[in-house]
């Protein structure tokens, strides 16, 4: 933690997707780094939620705005002066992106045009990091893991829409933010991230396998309704895919140009599990729990999605350091410590320090 610490203190951030799963643990991450943090997103839509319990609104400057409308995002740009920007604001859920396919494509797509538009006019951030996700591989069935130069494509609207932004986040890269022109005609570097499903304390979304599983165990009856059994996923702690970013947000702003462009921040082989390995696991550590499986046809998920992240290994020294059981363990304390009234500052305060530490 020290070198990130020492990194961020004092260093002006924006954060947008703050009232969100990943974005709220960023946020928690860098105001405990003494970063001045600002975050722009639509209010939190789960109770409860992250956002809350960390108390971010009173926290860091919260900006509560649609990143679809390109000058509200400009003018709090300009408000904020970040030095450094981590976009997550997305509609994320490939289900949902059925059902609303034009919103996923608005805002995954417009929301990171109009963000690096607004990077692009103010003229001073130095390090941006594009959050996309490990469904914008075209799936072919390799027998490997992808790799970052591997070819693009998504099956379902959301994984198009996260494509859509890769190929954004490029060619804006090249005509707006170009190595080539770097110290030149501009001072920014950006680079896209993709992972996997990650899990972590605080996530109440719908139609996530971790927050369904807790919801029916610590609230209802126990039993799970499952839709695909043999889906194999890449499972990480939510922490992981998060010190990537930082990492890479730093050596950006340090000016090393070869960090720019697609990095992958996948778990290790032994965490590529299939839902129902990952229920099994779960129902293991509690105690508890049992599933059925209800099919529901046409809304097609990729099968088996598996990163390749030896670039972000040699180049960042970054590493998954936990293992499947440890992050379901971890991910299953938090829940029991909210569930039991503690107090979840504090909870997610020692589980980011024994991370980093
Ligand atoms: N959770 C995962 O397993 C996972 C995996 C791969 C990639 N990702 C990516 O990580 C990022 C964060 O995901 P998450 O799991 O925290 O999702 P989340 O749903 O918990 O949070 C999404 C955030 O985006 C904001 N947002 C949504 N639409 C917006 C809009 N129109 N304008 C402004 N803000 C808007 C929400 O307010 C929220 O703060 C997303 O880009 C997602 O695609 C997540």
């Amino acid at each position: 933690m020290k070198g990130i610490k020492d990194f961020y203190k004092g260093k002006r951030v924006l954060v947008t997707g703050h009232t969100g799963f990943k974005g709220a643990w960023l946020a928690r991450i860098l105001l405990n780094c003494g970063a001045k943090v600002s975050g722009v997103a639509l209010k939190p839509e789960t109770r409860p939620n992250l956002f809350g319990l960390l108390r971010l609104k009173y926290k860091l400057s919260n900006h509560f705005a649609d990143v679809r409308n390109f000058k509200k995002l400009k003018e709090i740009i300009l408000k904020e002066k970040p030095e450094i920007v981590f976009h997550l604001a997305a509609q994320p859920l490939v289900r949902r992106s059925y059902d609303d396919p034009l919103y996923t494509l608005e805002t995954n797509i417009m929301g990171t045009a109009n963000l690096l538009q607004a990077i692009k006019e103010y003229g001073r951030v130095r390090s941006a990091v594009i959050i996309t996700t490990d469904k914008v591989y075209k799936n072919k069935r390799l027998s490997r893991a992808f790799k970052e130069e591997d070819e693009l494509g998504g099956r379902d609207p959301y994984s198009a829409s996260k494509v859509a932004a890769e190929i954004v986040i490029d060619s804006h890269s090249r005509s707006f933010f170009g190595v080539q022109d770097y110290g030149v005609s501009h001072k920014t570097l950006v680079a896209s991230a993709r992972a996997g499903n990650v899990i972590g304390g605080g996530d109440w979304s719908e139609d996530r396998l971790l927050p369904d599983i807790v919801k029916s165990i610590f609230e209802h009856d126990g039993k799970v309704i499952i839709r695909n059994p043999g889906h194999v996923r890449a499972w990480q702690h939510v922490l992981e895919p998060l010190r990537g970013y930082l990492l890479l947000a730093r050596e950006l702003y340090q000016g090393k140009k070869r960090f720019s462009g697609g990095w992958n921040f996948g778990p290790n082989a032994e965490n590529f599990l299939s839902v129902e390995e990952l229920l099994e696991k779960t129902f293991g550590i509690l105690g508890r729990g049992s599933y059925s499986v209800k099919k529901d046809a046409g809304k097609f998920e990729e099968h088996v999605l598996r990163l390749n992240s030896d670039k972000a290994r040699k180049l960042l020294n970054w590493r998954a350091s936990f293992d499947i059981d440890k992050a379901l363990r971890m991910t299953l304390d938090w829940y029991r410590g909210f569930y039991n009234g503690e107090d979840v500052i504090h909870i997610t305060d020692q589980q980011i320090n024994s991370f980093f530490s």
